[in-house]
């Protein structure tokens, strides 16, 4: 996993678009923004996983196998929905088992874009409530698990106004110390 600002420049949005000077960001960083980061080693994941799972509370999971083959005449649809800027109202946790991608996480009051790069073993999670989207690299394909604790929300609520002042939004914010 590797975290740094996006440049916000036109162009492929499956290159690893890094600002320049570069300018990583460091797990404290980013547990400020309550984002959360684990790697946890493909080879026996299980155990580890299932303690961090049992511990938040995630008591549920499958898989998501974003590629042109795993999801056939959706993709495309698919593929630019996820990077489109949205939140949720539950944290969106990712355990990734093959492949790559990229998420892209809203800082806040600055509004610049954090690039999340990651890879087979890392384990992120997204609080409800933070701005963010998604996209594959020039891998073109990840495999990942999906938790969650019972029916999840996982309907985006694109950015505007009205999401601005959505409930999760707010307490977001508040978390973080950035008054709404
Ligand atoms: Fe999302």
């Amino acid at each position: 996993m590797r975290a740094y600002y996006f440049d916000n420049l036109p162009g492929d949005q499956r290159l690893p678009h890094d600002l320049q000077p570069y300018r990583p960001v460091e797990p404290p960083e980013l547990a400020n923004m309550k984002v959360l980061t684990w790697h946890i080693p493909i080879a026996g994941y299980e155990d580890k996983l299932e303690a961090i799972a049992r511990d938040r509370g995630y008591k549920n999971r499958d898989t998501i196998d974003v590629s042109r083959e795993g999801m056939g005449d959706v993709y495309e649809a698919k593929i630019k929905g996820f990077f489109e800027e949205h939140m949720h109202e539950d944290e969106e946790i990712r355990y990734i088992l093959s492949g790559s991608g990229f998420f892209d996480v809203r800082e806040t009051p600055s509004d610049a874009w954090i690039r999340i790069a990651v890879g087979a073993g890392d384990l992120l999670v997204l609080p409800a409530g933070i701005y963010h989207r998604f996209t594959l690299d020039e891998q073109d394909r990840i495999k990942a698990l999906r938790l969650f604790q019972d029916e999840p929300k996982w309907i985006p609520h694109a950015r505007s106004a009205a999401t601005d002042s959505n409930e999760h939004r707010v307490e977001y914010l508040c978390t973080i110390g950035v008054g709404a």
